[in-house]
């Protein structure tokens, strides 16, 4: 397993981390086992970066992980995870609020859920979980999570974008108010490679990027006939014709991928995903989710294969496709 550093931050980390989103929940059923395999084998693999939030299964995904850790005595794992804003809406709208909606007295006692979920006494990096671009003139949360750094409860303090406008965090990348965004860059998201990601190597903002499969679509293992579990997020994310223009989407990317590789299975697939969102070189990890084993090794083994070609990656970049608009609503 390649690693790379975390924008200018002293941290080294596996090109590949864990998106432990669907082994806390809301992903169908997910049992335990195959999470705690799912994360060992990772481990065992040379993986050291793992990405959680309090909203993955209200803590599950946290302790699952801190159990995995202790259980194998490893301290030298990263661990990111993230706090949502206190209830309201989702992303927070315009009118929010910051002081409402990531108040000191609120960040504070959410830390140390999350400190007691991991089972840890440090968060190594702390993300709040979205963002207006209505506080960027005055981003007064980072204030109060570096108040919580300099007491020793954070190591790295990040963002995860907004969806719907990814681009609302550029001015706190410049500002010097994150040390690292979580971002989606993927074969239909390119919008952050046209300024997102190149000010964050300018800044040395570490940069993870996260949905690399959208959702699983981008591996080309569905067909218009899948259907989702119950309880399977997906239901709502694919509703009505959004997995059949997606899929539709995805036999030209297959088409292309097949022109230069001479196979376009769904192995092949979820490896050029992953590999073109690492093709970036502000990408300091991406962290496709992990269910089991077999996606674990399948993952992992990505960062010993060979870049891909210039060819390749020019030819992806056709198939782009700007859908903030999903996130919205249709
Ligand atoms: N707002 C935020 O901050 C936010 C939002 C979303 C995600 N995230 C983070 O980013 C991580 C990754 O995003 P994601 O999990 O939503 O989506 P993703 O990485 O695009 O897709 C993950 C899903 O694809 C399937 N999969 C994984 N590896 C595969 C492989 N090799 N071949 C075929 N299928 C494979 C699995 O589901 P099935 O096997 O069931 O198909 C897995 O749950 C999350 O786990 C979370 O840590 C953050």
């Amino acid at each position: 397993m390649k690693q790379r550093s975390f924008g200018k931050h002293d941290v080294s980390v596996s090109e590949i981390g864990f998106g432990a989103w669907a082994i806390g929940g809301s992903w169908g059923p997910q049992a335990e086992e195959d999470s705690v395999a799912a994360l060992e084998k990772s481990l065992g693999l040379g993986l050291n970066f793992i990405d959680t939030a309090a909203g993955y299964g209200g803590g599950k995904s946290e302790r699952i992980i801190g159990e995995v850790l202790r259980s194998i005595g490893r301290t030298d794992v990263f661990v990111a995870t993230k706090t949502p804003p206190a209830p309201g809406p989702w992303p927070p709208s315009p009118y929010c609020k910051a002081d409402d909606r990531y108040s000191m007295d609120y960040l504070r006692s959410n830390l140390e859920e999350r400190l007691k979920f991991l089972g840890t006494d440090k968060v190594d990096l702390l993300q709040l979980h979205t963002w207006t671009r209505a506080w960027n003139r005055n981003p007064v949360p980072f204030e109060r999570l570096r108040q919580l750094q300099s007491e020793g409860l954070i190591g790295l303090i990040g963002i995860s974008t907004p969806e719907h406008d990814q681009n609302s965090v550029i001015d706190l990348m410049r500002g010097g108010w994150v040390d690292s965004v979580q971002v989606i860059y993927n074969i239909f998201e390119q919008e952050p490679a046209a300024e997102l990601l190149d000010v964050a190597a300018e800044t040395g903002t570490g940069i993870i990027v996260r949905v690399v499969f959208d959702e699983g679509v981008l591996t080309g293992k569905f067909t218009k006939e899948t259907t989702f579990a119950e309880g399977d997020f997906r239901n709502g994310y694919f509703a009505g014709d959004r997995l059949g223009r997606a899929i539709d989407r995805v036999d030209a990317i297959k088409k292309t991928v097949h022109e230069h590789l001479g196979k376009s299975d769904a192995a092949t697939m979820a490896s050029v995903a992953i590999r073109f969102a690492l093709a970036h070189p502000a990408v300091s990890v991406v962290i496709p989710g992990i269910r089991n084993v077999s996606q674990a090794e399948a993952n992992c083994s990505v960062s010993d294969e060979a870049p891909l070609s210039q060819e390749l990656l020019l030819a992806l970049r056709e198939h782009r496709w700007n859908r903030a608009f999903w996130y919205g609503g249709k």
